[in-house]
């Protein structure tokens, strides 16, 4: 291991084996997929909750900025279009956070759900994107093929070794090993069970990873800088794919709380939950997962449930009050400090990852 010039950076015509994270809500803005490409990295938009009009701008909001390669996320479908009933104690336990914030109790007895997935692939290949990358799933053979026959290249993310092997099996260009102390959604292909999934540390789950796959295989997981680029490779990784620490960046789009928050953040204050959307994710604790645990009551399904706390999430948002956002991070959260341009913060990392090589 000599160099940051590894097989992914072949395979996806890239200078650095440094993947910004798509982070679906906000983080991941045109401005800063561009940069980090540009930077010679591999920039990726977090499309899973925008409508496909709004991805088809933000792609060519991208394409204005670089000519480099970049990624574009999606969540595999969870669920058809459907109206589904609201369970009486979620609505209760919601309402009582309304109150809190000032909001109007809401008393809908269903909810209806809407699969677009379809069309936002569509806008992917319409677009010519160069990856896709996908969580919680691989791409059925109807999309793996589409995708293939446009010449594009595809990453998904796997917390076990036997999803790892499902995502080759299915035509993956590269898989991400998403050890536990990942920010956000952990990437478990199924929790319908509505378990936590499998949570095991990047350190055991890489090399595991590494010795059952032909393809190359990222790490992620509270990775924030050049030593853990290093430690990555030395085991085994072709590269790494890196959330939390871009969260902070001044072309980062999450909320100036958020950021602040995230600044403060000590490593035991970010725990994993299911409160929020449904599936599990890690994130700062706060007054909305205590509340939720205090009450004891069972959340519903993603993506029900993720539809359901929007309103609350908007309008905390809207007042900068981070007791009731989600304020996923990784574990590394420590480690972040002030707010800085990303291609100096991906230049740091590079530099100190070529200095200890
Ligand atoms: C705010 C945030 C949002 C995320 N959203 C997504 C997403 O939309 N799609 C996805 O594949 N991974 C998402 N992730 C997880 C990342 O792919 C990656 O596994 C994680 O960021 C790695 O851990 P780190 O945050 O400690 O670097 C998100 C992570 C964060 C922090």
């Amino acid at each position: 291991m000599k160099s940051l010039d590894t097989n992914f950076c072949s395979v996806f015509g890239i200078r650095y084996p440094v993947v910004l994270a798509g982070m679906a809500g906000g983080p991941s803005t045109p401005e800063l997929v561009a940069t980090i490409s540009r930077a010679g990295g591999l920039g990726t938009l977090g499309a899973a909750y925008m409508t496909p009009e709004k991805i088809r701008e933000a792609i060519r909001s991208i394409r204005k900025l670089t000519d480099a390669p970049f990624a574009v996320n999606l969540f595999i479908s969870q669920m058809q279009t459907s109206t589904v009933p609201i369970e009486r104690n979620v609505q209760y336990t919601l309402n009582q956070m309304r109150d809190d914030l000032g909001l109007p109790q809401k008393y809908d007895t269903s909810i209806t759900i809407t699969d677009n997935f379809d069309q936002q692939f569509a806008v992917l290949i319409e677009e010519k994107v160069p990856v896709i990358s996908t969580a919680f799933g691989i791409l059925s053979n109807r999309y793996r093929d589409q995708a293939k026959a446009a010449g594009v290249k595809l990453i998904a993310m796997a917390t076990t070794v036997e999803e790892a092997i499902l995502a080759e099996k299915a035509g993956c260009d590269a898989v991400v090993a998403q050890g536990m102390e990942a920010g956000g959604h952990r990437g478990t292909f199924d929790v319908s069970d509505q378990s936590m999934g499998a949570n095991v540390g990047l350190f055991s789950l890489l090399p595991q990873i590494v010795d059952h796959l032909h393809i190359p295989v990222l790490a992620a997981g509270g990775i924030m800088d050049g030593r853990g680029l290093v430690a990555a490779l030395a085991l085994g990784a072709s590269g790494v794919q890196m959330g939390t620490k871009f969260l902070t960046t001044i072309e980062s789009g999450a909320h100036p709380a958020y950021k602040q928050a995230l600044i403060k953040a000590k490593t035991e204050d970010v725990v994993l939950t299911t409160v929020f959307s449904g599936r599990p994710a890690r994130g700062i604790k706060n007054r909305f997962m205590e509340h939720w645990e205090k009450i004891g009551v069972q959340p519903m399904h993603f993506p029900i449930q993720n539809s359901l706390t929007r309103d609350i999430r908007d309008a905390a948002s809207a007042e900068n009050n981070t007791d009731y956002m989600s304020l996923w991070a990784g574990q590394g959260v420590g480690i972040l400090t002030q707010e800085q341009y990303a291609e100096e913060v991906f230049l740091e990392i590079v530099g100190e990852a070529n200095r200890l090589l």
